[in-house]
């Protein structure tokens, strides 16, 4: 079992090298219209001039975003990632700058800046989930909004004692298959999601993937922080009402006037 860099990964690009940026447009999923139209829609409706995407990745919202007239920046940390955005429709008037979305500015103030996919839980620590915001807020206008897509934190199940949670066993032929499972330390809300895949020659890749989870509540303190205010809390795209089954939240702060 392995784990670690492919070939032609380069380290700077983090968890989404060019061994992951090549899979990550796969049909179906994430990238499946009935996911990316809704999410589009709200941007758009949201959106009053230039928007900013954090973590841009390979513009699986920020083309479709751009193609519909919007002027959208990214900021994204993987080279690999952002190097699929200029050849998607609508990528090619999308304005990147590689780097990291807690610290990197670009130029230019902001109707709207956004980061989803629970891509919020990729920054580790709560300093630097704070930061993001600061950053958000500061590309922002008065009045400008920062919308995040994130996952409730899945705690309810844990029964008490145990810290991992399966989330995919897929056994497949001759030893062949894969197994996920999240890994949590409810003190300092860090988690670890495990990717263990097995070929049929039986050689096998492990993948661990660091995360932050992050509370609701806990976001409108960073929003505060960063002198922000909640506007909008839903369940999904569809501005459906938060409940307390949701799995997740789409929540919209605006920056103080
Ligand atoms: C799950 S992907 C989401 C990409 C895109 N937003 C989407 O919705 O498809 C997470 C992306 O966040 C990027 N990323 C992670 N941490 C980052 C950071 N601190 N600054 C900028 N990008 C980051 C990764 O390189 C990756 O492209």
């Amino acid at each position: 079992m392995t784990q670690g860099a492919y070939t032609n990964d380069d380290p700077a690009d983090g968890w989404f090298p060019e061994s992951v940026a090549a899979g990550y447009d796969g049909p179906g999923g994430a990238n499946a219209p009935e996911v990316v139209t809704p999410v589009v829609d709200v941007l758009e409706d949201l959106a009053d001039g230039a928007v900013l995407e954090f973590a841009v990745g390979t513009g699986r919202i920020a083309a479709p975003l751009a193609a519909r007239g919007v002027p959208v920046s990214g900021i994204e940390l993987s080279r690999a990632m952002a190097a699929r955005i200029a050849s998607k429709p609508g990528g090619d008037s999308v304005e990147v700058t590689i780097g990291d979305m807690t610290t990197t500015r670009v130029a230019g103030r902001f109707s709207l800046v956004y980061l989803v996919f629970n891509t919020i839980n990729n920054v580790t620590t709560q300093d630097g989930q704070v930061d993001v915001f600061r950053n958000a807020a500061a590309h922002l206008r008065p009045g400008g909004l920062f919308v995040v897509e994130v996952g409730i934190p899945d705690l309810r199940r844990l029964p008490p004692g145990q810290d991992t949670v399966p989330f995919a066993i897929a056994p497949g032929g001759d030893s062949a298959g894969y197994v996920g499972f999240d890994q949590y330390d409810v003190v300092t809300q860090q988690f670890t999601s495990n990717h263990v895949t097995v070929s049929p020659d039986g050689t096998g890749k492990f993948r661990c993937i660091p995360f932050r989870y992050v509370w609701p509540a806990e976001l409108d303190l960073m929003a505060r922080i960063a002198g922000m205010s909640l506007k909008y809390r839903w369940a999904d795209w569809d501005r459906s009402e938060l409940t307390a089954d949701s799995a997740q939240h789409v929540s919209v702060w605006e920056k103080n006037r």
